[in-house]
């Protein structure tokens, strides 16, 4: 089952119009906290954006400013359409989470907080696959946008990820076109 779910997870960003229930976040958020830690810092965050939330609306908005001032393409008209593109899909995600790692007492501890934190956004979205949603993890716009104090995200937060979950409209087809490089050209047997 677990082996299953790892192989046919894929990364999803388009999604049903179908609302995702409250329950069934708290469920995959739960799943994300039981991923390793050392020390059991447990240093995840989580920023549930409620759909049509005024929250999430606010982030869409700085996100879209940032895409305009930041998308490399000399076309104004280009620059506006990916902007409006970016916030438009954070309205549309059926839910839309935010993930952060806190600050440890050292720099190996951020790391590895970051790392446990990393583990955790896999877990959730092996859960939620087992539910039959999909995930899509960015660490582009919606994290490179400052979004930090209006999602009330602490100043030392590491941001890990942006997550937009939904019911998937073709998980078939993105499991299609998967694919990974095989394990002895990634493996050395010593
Ligand atoms: C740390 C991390 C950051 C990612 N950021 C983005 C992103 O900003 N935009 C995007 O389209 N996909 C992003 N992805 C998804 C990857 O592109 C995706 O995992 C990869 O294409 C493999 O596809 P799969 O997840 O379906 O196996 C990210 C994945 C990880 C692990």
């Amino acid at each position: 089952m677990v082996l299953e779910a790892i192989r046919k997870r894929r990364t999803i960003r388009e999604f049903t119009d179908e609302e995702v229930h409250e329950s069934l976040i708290a469920k995959i958020i739960d799943a994300a906290i039981w991923a390793p830690n050392h020390r059991n810092t447990e240093p995840w965050r989580f920023i549930v954006l409620n759909k049509n939330g005024e929250m999430r609306k606010k982030v869409a908005k700085i996100v879209h400013d940032w895409a305009y001032e930041n998308i490399k393409n000399p076309s104004s008209e280009k620059r506006s359409a990916g902007a409006h593109d970016a916030q438009q899909e954070i309205l549309d995600s059926p839910a839309f989470i935010y993930v952060y790692s806190v600050q440890g007492r050292d720099e190996e501890m951020t790391r590895e907080n970051y790392s446990a934190t990393s583990c955790a956004i896999q877990n959730l979205m092996l859960a939620a696959h087992s539910l039959g949603l999909g995930v899509g993890w960015s660490t582009g716009k919606p994290c490179l946008a400052n979004v930090d104090t209006a999602v009330g995200a602490e100043p030392e937060w590491d941001i890990v990820g942006a997550l937009y979950i939904g019911y998937p409209t073709n998980l078939d087809a993105a499991n299609q076109s998967a694919k990974r490089t095989q394990v002895d050209q990634v493996t050395i047997w010593a």
